[in-house]
């Protein structure tokens, strides 16, 4: 069975189809990227899958369970953890606190709790396991507004790795990140293997050939279409969508979409 089966999904902002008619599996332990130009709908496509929206029609399937109107919480519950595109942490608390509130599930609103939580020895152990995880221990208390933007984006990663999800979506998790910062996110989440899997939006063709077993090219909020790296960056097609970007489909050249 699919891990997670999306079946006709769309979304519309006033008169813009964001995402119209988008159907695809995935399937467990699978790496698979969601490409396409700026605008083509992937952010929005992944707020459908995380709950964050909700369809105009369509549904999503997973683990066999139709949540296409389930919660945040309730997909997070069943396995599901995101990264967002842009960071998303705590940014004047420590690095510390931050993994502590990302093992916790907690809201923002109930920070009263870190003084409990940093006297609670497990959390505590599995905090460190967290952050040695992304070489962060040694900064653990650092405020994260103080660490370089590569070390944010793998703080972010780790925290998203936090709930032990199944399913790890990812929103551009090399961007702002220097080539060297990128090749290491693409070595971790290689690392992931078999037992996480892994849906991720990127521009850069370096992370995606490098993780992706499959890919997707989203065009205008539909499919344009969909296979191997290989298949992709010698499609016709995808050349011509990216044809106004200027950029090639190479990998090796720090090439971006
Ligand atoms: N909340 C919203 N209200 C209205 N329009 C929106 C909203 N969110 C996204 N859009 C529009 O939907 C389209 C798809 O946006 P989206 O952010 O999903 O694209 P994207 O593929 O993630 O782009 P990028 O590569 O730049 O991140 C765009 O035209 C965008 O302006
Ligand atoms: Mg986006």
């Amino acid at each position: 069975m699919a891990l997670l089966e999306v079946e006709n999904i769309s979304v519309h902002f006033g008169g813009l189809a964001a995402v119209s008619n988008v159907s695809f599996n995935i399937e467990p332990g699978e790496r698979l990227a969601l490409i396409g130009p700026n605008g083509a709908g992937k952010t929005t496509l992944f707020n459908l899958l995380t709950g964050q929206l909700k369809p105009s029609s369509g549904k999503v399937l997973f683990k066999g369970q139709d949540i296409t109107h389930a919660s945040v919480f309730a997909r997070t519950h069943m396995g599901m953890a995101r990264s967002f595109q842009i960071v998303s942490l705590f940014s004047y608390q420590s690095v510390l606190v931050n993994a502590l509130i990302g093992l916790q599930g907690i809201h923002k609103s109930r920070y009263g709790l870190v003084k409990y939580m940093l006297r609670d020895q497990e959390l505590q152990a599995a905090a460190r396991e967290l952050l040695e995880s992304v070489e962060l221990w040694d900064l653990r208390d650092e405020i994260v507004s103080s660490l370089a933007y590569g070390q944010q984006r793998k703080l972010e990663i780790a925290l998203s790795l936090a709930s032990k999800p199944e399913l790890l979506l990812l929103d551009e998790p090399s961007c702002g990140l220097t080539t060297s910062e990128s090749a290491d996110i693409t070595t971790r989440i290689k690392e992931l293997g078999s037992r996480i899997t892994v849906l991720m939006i990127a521009h850069d063709m370096d992370l995606v050939f490098g993780v992706a077993e499959r890919v997707i090219v989203l065009h205008y909020g539909r499919i344009a279409c969909e296979g191997t790296c290989e298949e992709i960056r010698t499609d016709q097609l995808v050349k011509d969508i990216y044809m106004g970007s200027r950029k090639g489909l190479t990998a090796g050249s720090g090439g971006k979409l």
